[in-house]
């Protein structure tokens, strides 16, 4: 078991995404369970301003998941766009490098705190899933800005104080289990609006509407044990989670809320 206690926030994050196994766990339980059938990448990718030679950093890309869309799209390939992939773990880096988007676009190592390019360098840069993790929140919005063309617009997505983490945090607390919440809420759909005013002249909030409705609880008890906040449960709970889930259970199903959505903020 790892030992969470001795472990910076940040050799913590590391561990969580040192390769791509946590990421495809959690992504199939939102496949599998989640009402909304679009699916919130599809959701997410069809709303970017894509134009034939618009230049695009994505920061935190994790397995680059959104790009499929990229992959199966003609018409955006026939585009002579210039995109970066970036993260700042070593093995999602590595996925990336050795995946179809590794031939096609431009795959770096990159911590968003000191983000490697020029001032005004892209038209459009993207941050899914991952501004919540980063502790100068003001320091990686300011390189975020920095690297904007004037006129480019920065897309951001996270989830809300309301849903997936808080139906958890909820049922740990009831089981009397202990955990490390702290990394998880520093950027969310409640503050971010306040937190890219500080850096953005024009910032929009756009929600993404879904929920899970789980019947196979094992599959949401795994899902559990990928999270980073909670690395180090106990393996010997997992029963407990089991019968607790099954227990929360109406008409064979158990629903957990998601709020989730993203910002636009644009620079001027
Ligand atoms: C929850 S995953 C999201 C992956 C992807 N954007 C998505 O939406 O599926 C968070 C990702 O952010 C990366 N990350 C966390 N902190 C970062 C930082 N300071 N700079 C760059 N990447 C970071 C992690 O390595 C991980 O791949």
């Amino acid at each position: 078991m790892i030992d969470i206690e001795n472990m910076s926030n940040k050799t913590l994050l590391k561990e969580q995404y040192k390769n791509t196994n946590n990421l495809k766990l959690r992504k199939s339980l939102h496949e599998k369970y989640s009402v909304n059938k679009i699916g919130l990448q599809r959701w997410m990718f069809d709303q970017y301003p894509f134009h034939p030679k618009c230049k695009i950093l994505e920061l935190g890309s994790g397995r680059g998941e959104l790009w499929d869309y990229y992959l199966e799209n003609e018409k955006l390939q026939g585009y002579e766009m210039d995109i970066t992939l970036s993260d700042f773990s070593d093995g999602m880096v590595e996925h990336l490098q050795k995946s179809e988007l590794g031939s096609k676009m431009s795959i770096q190592k990159i911590d968003i705190l000191d983000i490697p390019f020029e001032d005004d360098t892209f038209d459009l840069i993207i941050a899914n899933s991952m501004l919540y993790h980063v502790r100068d929140i003001d320091l990686a919005l300011s390189e975020v800005k920095r690297v904007l063309k004037k006129g480019g617009e920065f897309y951001c997505s996270t989830s809300g104080i309301h849903g997936m983490i808080q139906y958890l945090y909820h049922a740990l607390d009831e089981l009397n289990i202990s955990y490390n919440k702290e990394s998880t809420i520093s950027f969310t759909l409640q503050n971010g609006t306040e937190l890219l005013k500080k850096q953005f002249s024009k910032v929009e909030r756009r929600d993404y509407e879904d929920a899970l409705a789980i019947d196979m609880v094992e599959d949401y008890v795994d899902y559990i044990y990928s999270m980073a906040s909670l690395q180090g449960l106990d393996r010997k709970n997992y029963d407990l989670f089991l019968n607790y889930f099954n227990s929360k259970k109406v008409d064979g199903y158990l629903h957990i809320p998601k709020e989730y959505g993203m910002f636009v903020a644009g620079k001027e």
